[in-house]
């Protein structure tokens, strides 16, 4: 598709940003004077409790650091200092998988906020600096958690739910945490599923760190309880006190972690700093979905992933609008789901994964015209590339050809949105992320710092620090320049390499094109190929593995295994898939499950032993192997694994 969609006029008149002019005359600011820039909005949106000294501190790069010395407090950014004007207006709307829902307002989250981080510290010893984790359904106290923590400087670690008590153990451990927020479990798709048993399994493996589990009711499921260890917050909760005063954090402090695969390696613990990430964050929110008053945005992510972090709980609550929780799924009851909720709550923005955009798409074309979706004026896509005729389907069905469609481009480690359409300003091209947002230098470069001509393939680059980026991966400093600065220089000065390929064209619109490292992206989630192989070394009769993405139809990307046995013959494509899966479920959790796998006889490596994994993810998408296979150990070997994976 070429068509240009141009931003609906009547929308553009009032909105943050109204005109590409207006985008450019920031962008050119920041250009011109970075500092500068972004002390008007730093000044102009955080309540400082003291003032900063430095806007940018780069004598340590790439340990960049941002408003040096100032002190301010997240959960009163995000709560206490609206609480003279929005005390009664919703902060959050919460429905559960069963239809339930509950109105928070602001003033509600203060006392809830507040109590909570009065347990914590009072009852756990909660203080500045610990790490806590949560493993946690999509429920309101999951919210209150992470403002608690934040209220005590306290260093939250949110482990999806949907990850193993193997994954859950090894990240406890790697962050050293010193109390788990959990709850017995939640309710999906109609029925009851537990979380708190995993909590169990993975401290009977390890999590020495651990002092206390805290557990909230939800399902009313039975639980084991381990005496002692064990506390339940519905019984602790009402006893603790409403006001707990917020400790002042450095702006440098580490608000928190959050665990992502990169393409070596275990996880990585990715740090984000308190003022840099709460500034970014409120930023985008109200440019990227232009936010107004009485606005209700709903982001579908979990909270266990960064988007549910800035876009369910940070961003929406630092702007001071009111964001939706919802426990379930967007397809239960029925492919309306989302839409009657939409409806319901008057939801004014509504951000989701191209992946569930193709679900709903695919099992509910014409469901969106059931409902009135006349409030809708953003529409938003993040995780992955979108594909045209899903874009079409979200801007016609459902935006009804008017809203605007932003595909938001970022990462776990950027902290909030790179490149992103203005919905007021940006000619839109369908399935293009468009332009780097004002104050973000984005480029598209090779290896050595050289722009990729217009129209060929690079590497996405932020050529300049920007106040949300990743601080440092946990414990790990080397790691952390490894994974993301490499040796390129600009002006002196690091870039940071995103591990995404990018195109830009005539226009200067840029195009997500995917990862370029060994990371699979299924369902917008982010898995390593090297955990997943890892994880595939415990099943016993298998020699070798690689593991590729494979295109797949709802998902984006699936995983597909090539799978050398140890002893040729001695088990059938299904005994193996299974046990595969097995361990994969065992080890990280069922996201990681394998869709497919083949058995070859061997994988093609160079003469050094390199797995050739361009030549495997060429043969599972059909494409033509054009690489050069004469270094191969084993030339013949591309022909041979070709024709197995054709005949499967
Ligand atoms: O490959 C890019 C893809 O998702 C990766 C980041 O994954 P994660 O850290 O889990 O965060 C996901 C939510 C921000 C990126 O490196 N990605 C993200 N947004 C887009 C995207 N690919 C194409 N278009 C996007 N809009």
């Amino acid at each position: 598709m070429s068509e240009i969609y141009n931003p609906n006029p009547e929308f553009a008149k009032d909105a943050a940003i109204p005109s590409m002019d207006a985008y450019w005359a920031l962008q050119n600011k920041a250009i011109e004077d970075y500092d500068g820039f972004w002390k008007g909005f730093a000044d102009e949106k955080i309540e400082w409790l003291a003032p900063y000294d430095k806007v940018l501190d780069e004598s340590d790069a790439p340990f960049y650091k941002w408003f040096t010395n100032g002190k301010l407090n997240v959960s009163n950014q995000c709560i206490d200092r609206h609480l003279d004007t929005k005390a009664d207006q919703n902060a959050i709307i919460f429905e559960g998988d069963k239809g339930d829902v509950e109105h928070i307002t602001y003033g509600q989250l203060s006392t809830r906020v507040n109590k909570m981080a009065n347990l914590l510290k009072n009852e756990f010893g909660v203080k500045k600096g610990d790490r806590v984790v949560l493993y946690m359904p999509m429920i309101p106290e999951a919210a209150y958690a992470m403002l608690a923590c934040t209220r005590l400087g306290a260093i939250h670690s949110i482990v999806f739910g949907g990850f193993s008590s193997e994954a859950l153990k090894d990240r406890i451990e790697d962050a050293e945490a010193k109390i788990v927020i959990t709850a017995d479990g939640a309710f999906r798709k109609g029925k009851p599923y537990m979380l708190k048993n995993v909590v169990d399994d993975a401290l009977a493996q390890g999590g020495k760190s651990i002092e206390a589990v805290l557990v909230v009711k939800r399902n009313n499921e039975e639980i084991t309880w381990v005496e002692g260890r064990d506390h339940s917050y519905n019984e602790m909760i009402d006893a603790q006190s409403d006001v707990c005063p917020f400790e002042p954090m450095d702006s440098e402090d580490p608000l928190f972690l959050l665990y992502t695969s990169g393409s070596t390696g275990k996880p990585k613990g990715v740090q984000h700093s308190t003022a840099g990430y709460i500034l970014w964050a409120q930023m985008t929110m109200e440019w990227v979905f232009d936010l107004r008053k009485d606005d209700v945005f709903w982001c579908t992510a979990d909270i266990g992933w960064i988007t549910g972090h800035t876009y369910i709980i940070y961003g929406p609550l630092a702007a001071g609008t009111t964001t939706v929780m919802f426990e379930g799924v967007p397809t239960y009851p029925d492919a309306g789901r989302a839409w009657k909720m939409v409806q319901d709550h008057n939801i004014t923005q509504f951000y989701t994964a191209p992946t569930a955009i193709r679900l709903l798409h695919k099992t509910g074309e014409d469901e969106p015209k059931k409902y009135d979706l006349s409030k809708l004026r953003v529409l938003g896509t993040v995780g992955e590339p979108i594909d045209p005729p899903a874009w079409k389907w979200y801007y016609e069905v459902v935006g009804n050809s008017k809203c605007a469609i932003v595909d938001t481009y970022w990462q776990t480690e950027t902290g909030g949105h790179m490149i992103s359409p203005l919905p007021g300003a940006t000619p839109i091209k369908p399935a293009c992320a468009t332009f780097a947002l004002p104050g973000i230098i984005a480029e598209i470069i090779e290896e050595d710092g050289t722009p990729t001509p217009v129209g060929e393939k690079g590497f996405m680059c932020i050529t300049r620090p920007w106040p949300s980026m990743i601080r440092n991966i946990w414990g790990d400093p080397e790691r952390f320049k490894k994974a993301y600065f490499g040796d390129c220089k600009k002006d002196e000065k690091p870039v940071y390499f995103t591990g995404d390929g990018a195109m830009i064209d005539e226009d200067g619109y840029i195009t997500i094109t995917g990862r370029t490292d060994d990371v699979i992206n299924v369902s917008g989630h982010r898995i390593g190929t090297a955990e997943i192989e890892a994880a595939i070394k415990n099943v016993d009769s298998i020699a070798v593995s690689a593991v590729v993405g494979k295109p797949h139809e709802i998902k984006g990307e699936g995983i597909f295994a090539y799978i050398v046995l140890k002893v040729e013959g001695s088990h059938s494509t299904d005994e193996m898939k299974s046990e595969i899966n097995a361990v994969l479920k065992k080890e990280i959790g069922a996201i990681a499950l394998c869709d497919a796998i083949s058995i070859v006889p061997d994988v093609p490596k160079t003469r050094s032993g390199k797995i050739m994994r361009r030549i495997l993810r060429s043969i599972v998408k059909g494409e033509e192997i054009t690489q050069d296979t004469s270094t191969l150990e084993d030339p013949s070997i591309v022909g041979i694994i070709e024709k197995i994976v054709k005949e499967a």
